[in-house]
């Protein structure tokens, strides 16, 4: 089969089109033919090398996928060979940028059958961010006031959807090209971080979905009111493995985490937590539903044929997507 594997830590050219062996599905796994998958920063933070997470080479990158089932491992129950399916399966296994890939059925629902492939392979891990960030630890509700940072992006665009969804008012930051397109994404309030500090603007918030990181967590606090909650989705684990290298980043991204942590809920009682995605097939079943019922549209800003990833990489690594950067495999 045909993939996209990873050579080396470094830039894009990192990345080569190259046969390798079809996998074969253990007892819980699905072989699911990829129809399309995704570009998500995580990406190219690994590929770059400065990141936690290391494989050994060459590997297959790639955390979202959409395609049909092609063979069942002999313990699967819940799917059967020809059905339409996505996911954002684990870090630990190859990847979706390839003709095929295994994936346990846990961590796979049917495919919303109103979505293309290219438009259903922008969604699972974004989708599956924003829900465990709004929903499972942000416990968003009707009336509350939720700031979602980003909210042109990938996480961002699709949070903006879920929150309204969820009945709450929306507050988001983006820069003015974007304030338009995020209103329409249902936004009541847009800050154009570039012309104005949305500490400045903001006050009282129930929950921040903070995808901007430490330089932000003071500035987060501030626009919270006394008990709110903070659902931080990004480190700058790159920043910390490039100044103490992979071993010592552990100790110092520790304390980064113990001062998210700590230092929200001393001061002002906020509960805060650094979120990371989980693969999960049930809370993609529920994504897919919304999907299906026009609550969630996937905002893609291009579909690019797999032997362009490195282009793919370079344009997600300008952090200024508007939406999805998508990997056809042109079936
Ligand atoms: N913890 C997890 O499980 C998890 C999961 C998904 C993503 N993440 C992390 O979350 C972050 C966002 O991911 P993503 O997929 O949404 O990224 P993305 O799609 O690449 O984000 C691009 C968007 O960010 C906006 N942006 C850039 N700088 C900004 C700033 N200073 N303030 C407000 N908006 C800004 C840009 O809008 P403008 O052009 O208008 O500036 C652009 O539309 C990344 O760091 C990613 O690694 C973490």
């Amino acid at each position: 089969m045909r993939a996209i594997q990873m050579h080396a830590y470094g830039g894009p050219e990192v990345l080569g089109l190259d046969e390798v062996p079809t996998p074969k599905p253990g007892g819980h796994d699905l072989l699911v033919q990829v129809h399309a998958a995704a570009v998500n920063p995580v990406d190219w933070k690994i590929r770059s090398g400065l990141h936690v997470v290391r494989y050994r080479l060459p590997w297959i990158l790639g955390l979202d996928a959409s395609g049909v089932v092609e063979a069942v491992g002999p313990e699967v129950t819940r799917f059967a060979v020809g059905d339409e399916v996505w996911s954002s399966p684990v870090h630990n296994r190859p990847g979706t940028y390839a003709d095929y890939l295994c994936i346990n059925e846990q961590q796979v629902a049917l495919k919303p059958t109103n979505l293309s492939h290219e438009e259903a392979a922008s969604l699972p891990l974004v989708g599956l961010t924003a829900y465990q960030s709004l929903v499972d630890m942000g416990d968003l509700g009707p009336g509350q006031r939720v700031l979602i940072h980003a909210g042109a992006g990938g996480v961002g665009s699709v949070a903006i959807q879920l929150a309204k969804h969820l009945g709450a008012e929306v507050i988001t930051t983006c820069s003015s090209r974007n304030a338009e397109f995020v209103r329409d994404l249902g936004a009541d309030q847009v800050i154009d971080y570039q012309k104005e500090r949305f500490d400045e603007v903001v006050e009282d918030v129930d929950l921040v979905l903070d995808s901007l990181g430490e330089p932000a967590f003071a500035a987060n606090l501030r626009v919270l009111r006394r008990g709110g909650r903070l659902a931080n989705i990004t480190l700058d684990v790159g920043r910390h493995v490039a100044r103490y290298g992979r071993s010592l980043s552990f100790v110092s991204l520790v304390g980064v985490l113990a001062k998210l942590h700590l230092w929200p809920l001393m001061r002002k009682g906020v509960q805060a937590r650094h979120v990371v995605k989980r693969s999960n097939g049930e809370q993609l079943g529920t994504i897919a539903k919304l999907c299906e019922r026009g609550v969630i549209k996937p905002i893609i800003d291009r579909v690019l044929p797999l032997a362009e990833v490195q282009e793919a990489h370079r344009y997600s690594a300008t952090q200024r997507a508007r939406g999805k950067i998508v990997l056809t495999l042109g079936r």
